[in-house]
């Protein structure tokens, strides 16, 4: 068993940076493709880890984006957007919605709900929302979104990333 490591950051942003992804990367996460539309319709994705439940009443989550992700001016614009939680037989789908040079969209069946915005097929659960509130943190824009419509199948394994690989874990 390797032994735990105590790091102070000291400013060495390329050591600071590695030892960020390594403690993060113990903090096992779902898997969601947040999705959302351009004024001209086109679509775009992406993967995204950083999702969480903010709030029941009223009801809200969040995102967190960075600022490099090119979807970000589309997502600022719509002011809507879908979270798709990916159950453990769509490691396909993350990974589609990392690759840089391809239709993230082709060849998937996606409906839309209320506002318009790409909802996966086959997913574990899938959130519509509208944004809420938009705050700055460092190098990511937290995207907070009121919850506007759900669905979701329990019984699916879910797809987890841990220490920076997919994996599955078996529910009972
Ligand atoms: C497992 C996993 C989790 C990720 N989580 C996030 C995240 O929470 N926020 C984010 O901005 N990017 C996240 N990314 C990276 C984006 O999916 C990736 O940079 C994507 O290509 C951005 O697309 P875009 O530049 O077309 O917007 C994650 C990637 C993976 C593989």
């Amino acid at each position: 068993m390797s032994p735990s490591r105590t790091i102070t950051l000291d400013g060495d942003l390329i050591a600071d940076a590695r030892a960020l992804r390594d403690a993060f990367g113990c903090f096992t996460t779902g898997v969601t493709v947040v999705t959302t539309c351009a004024g001209d319709g086109r679509q775009v994705g992406f993967t995204v880890n950083a999702f969480s439940s903010v709030s029941l009443d009223p009801p809200l989550a969040l995102v967190c984006v960075d600022l490099k992700a090119s979807s970000l001016p589309v997502l600022e614009q719509a002011g809507k957007f879908s979270v798709n939680v990916l159950h453990a037989d769509q490691e396909d789908m993350a990974r589609r919605f990392t690759v840089k040079s391809e239709d993230r969209f082709a060849g998937l069946e996606c409906e839309t709900w209320d506002h318009g915005v790409p909802i996966l097929p086959g997913c574990m659960a899938n959130f519509e929302l509208e944004t809420e509130q938009v705050i700055d943190a460092g190098d990511h824009r937290i995207f907070i979104g009121r919850i506007l419509k759900v669905r979701f199948d329990p019984e699916h394994e879910p797809l987890v990333y841990l220490r920076g690989q997919f994996r599955r874990v078996h529910t009972d």
